[in-house]
């Protein structure tokens, strides 16, 4: 639990994705990613260097389980590819956080790993629609 705690009290990678601060951090692909029933949320800015993520900015507001989550994430999806990150299941975070804490809080726990994943697949939409119209 410290280290849950740890990454919650210090989460890693994390920053004001403000419009003031978006100098600081080219974004790709920024992703809200929220779960509706409690209203916790996160939001994720990603660089990519040939389909490698190569920087990772995150704010949110919630539990601790999803913010410390979402820390945790960014550490590992830092230098893996988009396929890698695709192929990720629960897991991922399951196996970093242990079965007990994240087979009891599941919406929380994948905050971060579903919030990366769909913003990868909205990347590759955006890539694709450019694609279209070249
Ligand atoms: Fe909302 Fe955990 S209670 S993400």
């Amino acid at each position: 639990m410290d280290f849950i705690l740890d990454h919650y009290e210090n989460p890693r990678n994390s920053g004001s994705l403000s419009d003031e601060d978006k100098n600081k951090h080219r974004c790709d692909i920024k992703q809200n990613g929220g779960n509706p029933g409690c209203g916790d949320i996160v939001t994720i800015c990603l660089q990519f260097e040939d389909n490698v993520i190569t920087d990772f900015k995150f704010e949110g507001e919630g539990c601790i389980v999803s913010q410390a989550g979402t820390s945790i994430i960014s550490e590992v999806v830092i230098g893996k590819s988009k396929d890698e990150i695709l192929a990720m299941g629960p897991e991922i975070i399951t196996d970093i956080i242990g079965e007990e804490l994240a087979l009891s809080r599941p919406k929380c726990s994948t905050l971060g790993i579903s919030t990366v994943k769909l913003a990868i697949r909205e990347l590759e939409k955006e890539e694709t629609k450019k694609q279209a119209v070249s």
